[in-house]
């Protein structure tokens, strides 16, 4: 009886510490795995491993490259937290969004104004990008489509009030899904134009046909959707139809072709 009694309890044992040592080893296992697969990403970063790690683990539908991108880009934390100053002044692959900013007294170099006839008076925008707008406005007009700027430079201070009027009427949450809040917003870099088709409010640009002709031609001239729609969560904002960014032709057929965002392109190709 009592030989009986020790041999349940051995194998009560065996079972409690196969139950505890084996999924250890499992898991183990499974972190060396992955953590081998995430080094072979490009722009993996040994630094972020555990945060690669835990945001795989409350995204477990993402890919691994995904994974890396967003965390490299700090998505996995809270927006406006873990801010950085962009080190890309004047250049036209420079990001800024809800974790890279702009210094209040950032101005661009080569400002110049935009032309009454494909603009709104007062228009501001870097050279470069104004030459390629205007070349892009003729070929639309070419097809038979119209383009206008409605909102492009806009300074530190502008930014304030525009945001401060925004958080008032909707409050902050809300705001904050289609506003920048100041030194975040892009329309500070002078590369980004907010447009309509001279018919309707550019909010709806998106029912316009010109929408369409920028959908399929604005790429060629360097400009893209900074804000596209499904990808809420990569940008922070909701969809913008009439928000184009100025990236250069390079860049643009690039983001056009693999539909991926600025964000990711700067983390795959500019930031490593
Ligand atoms: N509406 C864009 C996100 C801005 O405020 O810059
Ligand atoms: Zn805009």
């Amino acid at each position: 009886m009592k030989k009986a009694i020790l041999i349940i309890l051995i194998i009560l044992i065996v079972i409690i510490l196969l139950i505890f040592f084996k999924p250890e080893n499992n898991s183990i296992d499974y972190n060396k795995s992955l953590k081998n697969e995430l080094s072979k990403i490009d722009c993996y970063d040994k630094r972020n491993l555990n945060r690669y790690i835990n945001y795989l683990d409350s995204n477990p539908d993402l890919y691994l490259e995904d994974v890396v991108i967003r965390v490299n880009l700090n998505l996995d934390k809270k927006f406006y937290t873990s801010t950085t100053k962009s080190s890309f002044l004047n250049k036209n692959y420079i990001l800024v969004n809800k974790y890279i900013y702009l210094p209040e007294d950032y101005v661009p170099d080569n400002l110049v104004n935009a032309k009454l006839e494909y603009s709104r008076d007062g228009m501001m925008l870097v050279e470069e990008a104004l030459l390629s707008f205007e070349k892009m406005y003729y070929a639309a007009k070419k097809d038979g489509y119209k383009i206008r700027i409605m909102s492009s430079y806009r300074s530190y201070q502008y930014q304030v009030n525009l945001y401060n009027n925004y958080v008032k009427k909707d409050g902050v949450d809300a705001a904050d899904t289609y506003s920048a809040r100041p030194g975040f917003s892009e329309h500070q870099t002078g590369l980004c134009v907010d447009i309509d088709d001279g018919i309707i409010n550019y909010q709806s640009f998106e029912k316009s046909r010109s929408y369409i002709w920028m959908k399929n031609n604005s790429y060629k001239y360097g400009f893209i959707e900074r804000y596209p729609k499904g990808k809420e969560n990569v940008t922070g904002y909701s969809y913008e139809s009439w928000h184009y960014r100025y990236v250069g032709e390079k860049i643009a057929t690039y983001i056009h072709d693999n539909n991926i965002t600025f964000d990711e392109y700067f983390i795959l190709y500019i930031k490593k």
